[in-house]
């Protein structure tokens, strides 16, 4: 008998990071339900899985506050049926004053809830041995100014990753986070975009700024970040739950 299709939801899929696993994943025989807020860029991506031989499904959606995105999240996996993956992807890098409590809730909202409201809905749909992987970030172990907001998000969402793996061991879902430093996606370029104009710099020296405090002198690239993820979603990676695993060039390892 054939092996059943491993199903896979992904969020922040359309572009960097999401798109570069949902890649993965296609190109490794999975069934693909692909959440973004990018329409046109997520219809491209799912087109191009299809390309590569995979079933996949685009759900445009916005996560966020209230409960709007909830609806059409539990019609579409009705129809997909099962889940043997989770990768809670999606994030915004927004910077925030320390009293900006707007940008707060925004980020908090994006980068944890979300997480949280999308992983109890599909605990309903995860197979018994399933996985789960949210895609935190070093912040989630350090602080940076101007980011207290998503410093404290990445903080909850590598505590809630720990936490929910005692929950789910007993079904032998595991539960972890990848903690990418600076990855070559449209995020880095927005971000070091926004500094390099904040002091009237040229981009690409802030970009080579960057790149030479990072031991291997390079940005980690999106499908590296998905090899983890393809890695943690794996049998071999069965023993592995509630870990941050970080990938980051060796940007934090040194003083
Ligand atoms: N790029 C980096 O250097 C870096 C470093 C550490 C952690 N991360 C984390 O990796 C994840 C992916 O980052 P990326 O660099 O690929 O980002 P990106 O901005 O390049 O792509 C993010 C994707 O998520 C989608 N998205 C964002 N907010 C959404 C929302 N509210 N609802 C639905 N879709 C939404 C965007 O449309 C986009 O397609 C994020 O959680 C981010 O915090 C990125």
């Amino acid at each position: 008998m054939p092996a059943e299709t491993r199903h896979a939801l992904i969020t922040g899929a359309a572009l960097g990071i999401g798109a570069a696993v949902a890649r993965r994943l296609a190109d490794d025989g999975w069934a693909l339900l692909l959440l973004d807020r990018n329409g046109d860029a997520l219809a491209a991506l799912a087109d191009e899985c299809r390309t590569r031989g995979a079933r996949a499904t685009a759900l445009c959606a916005e996560l966020g506050p209230g409960e709007h995105w909830l609806p059409p999240l539990k019609a579409a996996l009705g129809t997909f049926g099962y889940l043997d993956l989770l990768v809670n992807n999606a994030g915004v890098a927004d910077e925030n004053e320390p009293d900006d409590v707007a940008a707060w809730q925004r980020v908090m909202a994006i980068n944890l809830d979300a997480p949280f409201r999308l992983s109890a809905v599909c605990l309903l749909y995860l197979r018994d041995g399933g996985r789960i992987v949210n895609v935190a970030s070093v912040l989630a172990r350090a602080g940076k100014i101007r980011n207290t907001a998503y410093c404290a998000s990445k903080h909850g969402l590598l505590g809630y990753t720990k936490a929910l793996a005692l929950d789910l061991a007993p079904r032998g879902i595991t539960v972890n986070a990848v903690l990418p430093g600076w990855v070559d996606t449209p995020m880095l370029l927005r971000e070091l975009g926004a500094q390099a104009a904040a002091v009237g710099t040229p981009v690409a020296q802030v970009l080579r700024n960057a790149r030479r405090q990072i031991p291997l002198k390079r940005f980690v690239q999106a499908e590296e970040v998905a090899n983890l993820v393809h890695y943690l979603a794996s049998p071999a990676a069965a023993g592995i739950t509630a870990q941050g695993l970080v990938v980051d060039g060796g940007y934090t390892c040194g003083m």
